[in-house]
């Protein structure tokens, strides 16, 4: 089975995504991790556009692994969420070579596993034979304060605040997969909710779906 899970940014899909697996025993995988370990792989090597990261995509290897990414043979945890790859990851995502690049690699992890996958497209175009697609969401406002409660590092939450708007508009702006529902996804506020109200919801969902499945309803 797969569970893709989408929704703007700090919408908490990967704490719901990541508990979720466990609960069930399934594989979860960060597909914002992914797209956050290209950026810093960019920015550290100086590909500043498209023309210049498109080719070292072909060579590069990328993995998902526990807590983090390994790409090019270095593993990468805290990095990739740092100030920089916040303020550039929503300017590489845009860029047709590396959603390609990565729906291959986000396929290819998902072979042989029931999964959980989180990010902006995975309902719409990484998956979208997923059996169950949840739309996470929340207000820009109650956004920014999770985040600014959840990390450790000098922006204010007006900073945060500036920031998840401007990813948000570029992420569903773009012309390529952009951050958007699917027509068969169930949108989940989360602003008024807590964690673990969330999680009762999604096991309803996905029992409902078991159940339906085994009785062909
Ligand atoms: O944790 P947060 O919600 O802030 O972001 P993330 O899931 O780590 O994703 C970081 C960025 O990667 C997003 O703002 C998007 O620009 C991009 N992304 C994407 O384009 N497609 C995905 N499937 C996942 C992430």
């Amino acid at each position: 089975m797969i569970i893709a899970i989408d929704g703007p940014a700090a919408s908490g899909k990967s704490t719901v995504a990541k508990e979720l697996a466990q609960r069930l025993g399934y594989l979860y995988i960060d597909s914002g991790a992914m797209f956050r370990a290209v950026t810093y792989y960019a920015l550290e090597q100086g590909l500043s556009n498209e023309a210049a990261l498109k080719p070292e995509l072909e060579k590069l290897h990328l993995k998902s692994i526990p807590g983090g990414i390994e790409i090019d043979g270095k593993k990468l945890y805290d990095e990739l969420r740092s100030k920089e790859v916040d303020l550039n990851v929503s300017y590489y995502s845009a860029m047709a070579s590396l959603r390609e690049c990565l729906k291959n690699i986000q396929r290819q992890e998902a072979l042989c596993h029931d999964v959980i996958m989180d990010g902006r497209d995975i309902g719409t175009a990484v998956f979208p034979q997923a059996e169950i697609k949840i739309f996470l969401s929340a207000s820009p406002e109650e956004r920014a304060r999770r985040r600014y409660s959840q990390r450790n590092n000098s922006l204010s939450y007006e900073e945060i605040l500036k920031d998840i708007k401007r990813r948000d508009k570029i992420d569903s702006t773009r012309d390529i997969a952009p951050l958007k529902q699917a027509k068969d996804a169930i949108y989940i506020d989360t602003s008024t909710l807590s964690l673990e109200e969330v999680l009762n919801k999604i096991e309803g969902i996905i029992n409902n779906v078991s159940l339906c499945s085994q009785y062909h309803c």
